[in-house]
Protein backbone atom coordinates (compact mmCIF):
# COMPACT_ATOMS: atom_id res chain seq x y z
CA UNK A 1 0.00 0.00 0.00
CA UNK A 2 1.25 3.60 -0.73
CA UNK A 3 0.29 6.55 0.80
CA UNK A 4 -0.25 9.97 -1.21
CA UNK A 5 -0.62 12.71 1.19
CA UNK A 6 -1.53 16.46 -0.88
CA UNK A 7 -1.23 19.76 1.26
CA UNK A 8 -3.56 22.08 -0.98
CA UNK A 9 -5.74 24.91 -0.30
CA UNK A 10 -8.31 23.27 -3.04
CA UNK A 11 -8.90 19.48 -2.01
CA UNK A 12 -12.00 19.54 -4.39
CA UNK A 13 -9.86 19.86 -7.58
CA UNK A 14 -8.75 16.06 -7.05
CA UNK A 15 -12.08 14.51 -7.63
CA UNK A 16 -10.82 12.90 -10.56
CA UNK A 17 -8.90 10.31 -8.43
CA UNK A 18 -12.31 9.11 -7.16
CA UNK A 19 -12.76 7.39 -10.65
CA UNK A 20 -12.01 4.28 -12.27
CA UNK A 21 -8.94 2.50 -12.03
CA UNK A 22 -7.69 4.72 -8.87
CA UNK A 23 -11.10 4.60 -7.53
CA UNK A 24 -10.78 0.69 -7.40
CA UNK A 25 -7.18 0.58 -6.36
CA UNK A 26 -8.71 2.96 -3.27
CA UNK A 27 -11.35 0.17 -2.66
CA UNK A 28 -8.76 -2.35 -2.50
CA UNK A 29 -6.47 -0.89 -0.08
CA UNK A 30 -3.56 -0.57 -2.42
CA UNK A 31 -3.33 3.09 -2.50
CA UNK A 32 -4.76 5.84 -0.18
CA UNK A 33 -5.35 9.27 -0.95
CA UNK A 34 -5.24 11.72 2.09
CA UNK A 35 -6.30 15.27 1.22
CA UNK A 36 -4.89 18.01 3.88
CA UNK A 37 -6.00 21.48 3.41
CA UNK A 38 -3.61 23.64 4.94
CA UNK A 39 -5.87 26.70 5.31
CA UNK A 40 -7.11 24.28 8.40
CA UNK A 41 -3.39 24.89 10.17
CA UNK A 42 -3.57 28.96 9.42
CA UNK A 43 -3.89 30.15 13.12
CA UNK A 44 -4.90 33.95 12.41
CA UNK A 45 -8.21 34.89 12.55
CA UNK A 46 -9.11 34.99 8.74
CA UNK A 47 -7.06 31.80 8.20
CA UNK A 48 -4.57 33.83 6.08
CA UNK A 49 -2.17 31.21 4.02
CA UNK A 50 -0.79 33.90 1.41
CA UNK A 51 0.62 37.80 2.37
CA UNK A 52 2.63 40.32 -0.17
CA UNK A 53 6.10 39.80 -1.64
CA UNK A 54 9.21 41.57 0.60
CA UNK A 55 10.58 44.00 -1.58
CA UNK A 56 7.24 44.37 -3.61
CA UNK A 57 5.87 42.75 -7.17
CA UNK A 58 3.26 41.18 -8.11
CA UNK A 59 0.57 38.73 -6.86
CA UNK A 60 0.59 36.86 -3.32
CA UNK A 61 2.93 34.59 -1.88
CA UNK A 62 2.25 31.37 0.27
CA UNK A 63 3.33 31.65 4.05
CA UNK A 64 5.46 29.37 5.78
CA UNK A 65 3.35 29.13 9.09
CA UNK A 66 0.67 27.09 7.63
CA UNK A 67 2.55 24.47 5.65
CA UNK A 68 5.45 23.86 8.05
CA UNK A 69 2.80 23.00 10.70
CA UNK A 70 0.90 20.42 7.97
CA UNK A 71 3.84 18.92 7.52
CA UNK A 72 4.80 18.58 11.03
CA UNK A 73 1.44 17.16 11.24
CA UNK A 74 2.20 14.43 9.19
CA UNK A 75 1.51 10.14 10.03
CA UNK A 76 5.07 8.85 8.84
CA UNK A 77 8.30 9.83 10.55
CA UNK A 78 11.02 11.47 8.55
CA UNK A 79 11.99 8.58 6.59
CA UNK A 80 9.55 7.37 5.60
CA UNK A 81 8.17 9.40 3.74
CA UNK A 82 9.18 11.49 0.78
CA UNK A 83 8.11 14.95 0.07
CA UNK A 84 8.02 16.93 -3.07
CA UNK A 85 7.38 19.93 -3.83
CA UNK A 86 5.54 21.09 -6.95
CA UNK A 87 7.15 24.11 -8.66
CA UNK A 88 8.28 24.79 -12.36
CA UNK A 89 11.87 25.60 -11.19
CA UNK A 90 12.23 21.51 -10.53
CA UNK A 91 13.25 18.80 -12.47
CA UNK A 92 10.92 17.57 -15.02
CA UNK A 93 9.01 14.37 -13.90
CA UNK A 94 9.11 11.44 -15.84
CA UNK A 95 8.34 7.75 -15.90
CA UNK A 96 11.20 7.20 -14.17
CA UNK A 97 10.95 9.20 -11.23
CA UNK A 98 7.41 7.65 -11.01
CA UNK A 99 9.38 4.04 -10.79
CA UNK A 100 11.62 5.22 -8.08
CA UNK A 101 9.03 6.80 -6.32
CA UNK A 102 6.38 3.57 -6.44
CA UNK A 103 8.18 1.41 -3.36
CA UNK A 104 7.96 4.96 -1.04
CA UNK A 105 5.40 4.61 1.90
CA UNK A 106 4.24 7.48 1.51
CA UNK A 107 4.45 11.03 -1.14
CA UNK A 108 3.59 13.54 0.30
CA UNK A 109 2.58 16.70 -2.39
CA UNK A 110 2.81 20.35 -0.91
CA UNK A 111 0.68 22.29 -4.10
CA UNK A 112 1.60 25.66 -4.52
CA UNK A 113 -0.56 28.65 -6.03
CA UNK A 114 -1.20 32.29 -6.59
CA UNK A 115 2.42 33.93 -7.21
CA UNK A 116 4.43 30.81 -5.47
CA UNK A 117 6.31 30.15 -2.60
CA UNK A 118 8.11 32.14 0.68
CA UNK A 119 11.68 30.48 0.11
CA UNK A 120 11.81 29.23 3.56
CA UNK A 121 8.86 26.43 2.61
CA UNK A 122 11.97 24.53 -0.14
CA UNK A 123 13.75 23.33 3.02
CA UNK A 124 10.63 20.90 4.01
CA UNK A 125 10.87 19.21 0.37
CA UNK A 126 13.26 16.07 -0.21
CA UNK A 127 12.81 17.35 -3.77
CA UNK A 128 11.59 19.94 -6.24
CA UNK A 129 9.79 18.74 -9.09
CA UNK A 130 7.83 20.03 -11.80
CA UNK A 131 4.99 18.72 -14.41
CA UNK A 132 6.88 20.35 -17.35
CA UNK A 133 8.21 23.09 -18.52
CA UNK A 134 5.08 25.66 -18.48
CA UNK A 135 3.56 27.51 -15.53
CA UNK A 136 0.31 26.05 -14.06
CA UNK A 137 -2.00 28.20 -11.87
CA UNK A 138 -1.62 25.72 -9.20
CA UNK A 139 0.64 22.37 -7.90
CA UNK A 140 -3.01 20.26 -8.08
CA UNK A 141 -3.10 19.17 -11.82
CA UNK A 142 0.46 18.18 -11.61
CA UNK A 143 0.13 16.52 -8.36
CA UNK A 144 -2.79 14.13 -9.92
CA UNK A 145 -0.62 13.60 -12.91
CA UNK A 146 2.08 12.29 -10.69
CA UNK A 147 -0.54 10.49 -8.14
CA UNK A 148 -1.76 8.82 -11.44
CA UNK A 149 1.95 7.56 -12.91
CA UNK A 150 2.97 6.01 -9.68
CA UNK A 151 -0.11 4.23 -8.65
CA UNK A 152 -0.32 2.61 -11.46
CA UNK A 153 3.30 1.03 -11.03
CA UNK A 154 1.93 -0.67 -7.54
CA UNK A 155 1.81 -4.19 -8.18
CA UNK A 156 -2.00 -4.99 -8.43
CA UNK A 157 -2.99 -1.58 -9.66
CA UNK A 158 -3.73 -2.69 -13.29
CA UNK A 159 -5.64 -5.76 -13.54
CA UNK A 160 -2.19 -7.27 -14.60
CA UNK A 161 1.32 -6.92 -13.17
CA UNK A 162 2.72 -7.33 -16.97
CA UNK A 163 0.49 -4.51 -18.42
CA UNK A 164 2.60 -1.78 -17.28
CA UNK A 165 6.33 -2.68 -18.05
CA UNK A 166 6.32 -3.03 -21.45
CA UNK A 167 3.95 1.04 -21.59
CA UNK A 168 6.47 3.67 -23.86
CA UNK A 169 8.70 4.92 -21.46
CA UNK A 170 8.76 1.81 -18.91
CA UNK A 171 11.63 0.16 -21.40
CA UNK A 172 13.48 3.05 -23.35
CA UNK A 173 11.70 2.34 -26.06
CA UNK A 174 8.35 3.93 -26.90
CA UNK A 175 5.64 0.93 -27.23
CA UNK A 176 4.58 -0.78 -30.88
CA UNK A 177 1.87 -0.38 -32.53
CA UNK A 178 -1.53 -2.25 -30.57
CA UNK A 179 -4.22 -3.85 -32.84
CA UNK A 180 -7.82 -5.07 -31.24
CA UNK A 181 -10.71 -6.32 -33.53
CA UNK A 182 -12.18 -6.23 -36.24
CA UNK A 183 -9.02 -7.17 -38.20
CA UNK A 184 -10.08 -5.09 -40.83
CA UNK A 185 -12.22 -1.68 -40.33
CA UNK A 186 -13.18 -0.11 -43.37
CA UNK A 187 -10.38 -1.41 -45.33
CA UNK A 188 -7.77 -0.62 -42.66
CA UNK A 189 -6.15 -3.85 -42.18
CA UNK A 190 -4.27 -5.20 -38.74
CA UNK A 191 -0.75 -6.40 -39.81
CA UNK A 192 -0.80 -10.15 -40.95
CA UNK A 193 2.09 -11.01 -38.60
CA UNK A 194 -0.39 -9.84 -35.74
CA UNK A 195 -2.99 -12.57 -36.58
CA UNK A 196 -0.78 -14.95 -37.44
CA UNK A 197 -0.20 -16.96 -34.07
CA UNK A 198 3.49 -16.79 -34.48
CA UNK A 199 4.85 -16.09 -31.14
CA UNK A 200 8.48 -15.37 -32.13
CA UNK A 201 7.77 -13.29 -35.12
CA UNK A 202 4.93 -11.16 -33.28
CA UNK A 203 7.88 -10.28 -30.36
CA UNK A 204 10.02 -9.95 -33.40
CA UNK A 205 7.77 -7.47 -35.51
CA UNK A 206 6.81 -5.72 -32.19
CA UNK A 207 10.24 -4.89 -30.96
CA UNK A 208 11.14 -4.16 -34.44
CA UNK A 209 8.10 -1.10 -34.65
CA UNK A 210 9.08 -0.38 -30.68
CA UNK A 211 12.57 0.74 -32.23
CA UNK A 212 11.19 2.63 -35.72
CA UNK A 213 8.16 4.62 -33.34
CA UNK A 214 11.24 5.89 -31.03
CA UNK A 215 13.35 6.88 -33.71
CA UNK A 216 10.97 8.17 -35.62
CA UNK A 217 9.04 10.30 -33.33
CA UNK A 218 11.73 10.55 -30.01
CA UNK A 219 15.37 10.47 -31.71
CA UNK A 220 16.19 12.89 -28.68
CA UNK A 221 15.33 9.32 -26.52
CA UNK A 222 17.93 7.43 -28.04
CA UNK A 223 20.67 8.89 -26.90
CA UNK A 224 20.08 7.22 -23.84
CA UNK A 225 19.19 3.27 -25.00
CA UNK A 226 21.08 0.58 -24.89
CA UNK A 227 20.58 -1.87 -27.80
CA UNK A 228 20.63 -5.11 -27.29
CA UNK A 229 22.04 -7.83 -29.56
CA UNK A 230 18.95 -9.11 -30.78
CA UNK A 231 18.38 -6.08 -32.71
CA UNK A 232 21.14 -5.53 -34.93
CA UNK A 233 19.30 -7.41 -37.70
CA UNK A 234 15.56 -4.76 -37.24
CA UNK A 235 18.29 -2.21 -36.94
CA UNK A 236 19.92 -3.17 -40.04
CA UNK A 237 16.43 -3.62 -41.55
CA UNK A 238 15.55 -0.20 -40.39
CA UNK A 239 17.97 1.56 -42.09
CA UNK A 240 16.56 0.56 -45.48
CA UNK A 241 13.10 2.02 -44.39
CA UNK A 242 14.58 5.24 -43.16
CA UNK A 243 18.00 6.28 -44.37
CA UNK A 244 18.42 8.68 -41.93
CA UNK A 245 18.43 6.37 -38.64
CA UNK A 246 21.99 5.32 -40.11
CA UNK A 247 23.28 8.31 -38.34
CA UNK A 248 23.25 6.63 -35.17
CA UNK A 249 24.83 3.17 -36.19
CA UNK A 250 27.66 4.05 -33.81
CA UNK A 251 25.40 3.04 -31.10
CA UNK A 252 24.84 -0.42 -32.33
CA UNK A 253 27.26 -1.30 -34.63
CA UNK A 254 29.31 -3.21 -31.92
CA UNK A 255 26.60 -5.53 -31.99
CA UNK A 256 27.55 -6.92 -35.75
CA UNK A 257 27.69 -10.66 -35.48
CA UNK A 258 31.09 -11.58 -35.93
CA UNK A 259 32.14 -13.91 -38.33
CA UNK A 260 32.31 -17.34 -36.96
CA UNK A 261 36.03 -18.84 -36.29
CA UNK A 262 37.62 -21.73 -37.59
CA UNK A 263 38.21 -22.89 -34.25
CA UNK A 264 37.92 -26.38 -34.64
CA UNK A 265 40.17 -27.06 -37.05
CA UNK A 266 43.07 -24.85 -36.00
CA UNK A 267 42.64 -27.36 -32.75
CA UNK A 268 43.29 -30.08 -35.04
CA UNK A 269 46.23 -28.51 -36.72
CA UNK A 270 47.65 -28.09 -33.32
CA UNK A 271 46.87 -32.12 -32.33
CA UNK A 272 48.47 -33.24 -35.49
CA UNK A 273 51.59 -30.74 -34.59
CA UNK A 274 51.84 -32.40 -31.11
CA UNK A 275 51.41 -36.01 -32.13
CA UNK A 276 54.36 -35.39 -35.38
CA UNK A 277 56.01 -34.18 -32.28
CA UNK A 278 55.68 -37.04 -29.87
CA UNK A 279 56.31 -39.60 -32.79
CA UNK A 280 59.84 -37.34 -33.61
CA UNK A 281 60.70 -38.47 -29.99
C1 LIG B 1 1.69 30.44 -10.88
S1 LIG B 1 2.70 29.22 -10.21
C2 LIG B 1 4.04 30.14 -9.54
C3 LIG B 1 5.23 30.18 -10.41
C4 LIG B 1 6.36 30.97 -9.79
N1 LIG B 1 6.11 32.36 -9.79
C5 LIG B 1 7.66 30.68 -10.56
O1 LIG B 1 7.94 31.39 -11.50
O2 LIG B 1 8.34 29.68 -10.24
C6 LIG B 1 1.83 28.69 -8.78
C7 LIG B 1 2.13 27.29 -8.33
O3 LIG B 1 1.69 26.36 -9.30
C8 LIG B 1 2.49 25.21 -9.24
N2 LIG B 1 3.03 24.99 -10.58
C9 LIG B 1 3.04 25.85 -11.61
N3 LIG B 1 3.62 25.33 -12.69
C10 LIG B 1 4.01 24.08 -12.34
C11 LIG B 1 4.68 23.03 -13.03
N4 LIG B 1 5.09 23.16 -14.28
N5 LIG B 1 4.91 21.88 -12.37
C12 LIG B 1 4.51 21.73 -11.08
N6 LIG B 1 3.87 22.69 -10.38
C13 LIG B 1 3.63 23.85 -10.99
C14 LIG B 1 3.57 25.42 -8.21
O4 LIG B 1 3.20 24.77 -7.02
C15 LIG B 1 3.56 26.93 -8.08
O5 LIG B 1 4.00 27.35 -6.82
Amino acid sequence: MIQFTVLTLFPEMFAPLQESILKRAQEAGLVQIRLVNFRDYATSKHKNVDDVPYGGGAGMLLKPEPIFAAIRDLSHPIGKRRVILLSPQGQVFCQKKAKEWSTEEELVFICGHYEGFDERIRELADEEVSLGDYVLTGGEPAAMVMIDAVARLIPGVLGEDASSEEDSHSTSFLEYPQFTRPADFEGRQVPDILLSGHHAMIKRWRRKESLRRTFLRRPDLIEAVTFEADDYPLLEELVLDHPNIALWRAKWEHLCPQPKRRRRSSNKALVKVSVKKSEDL
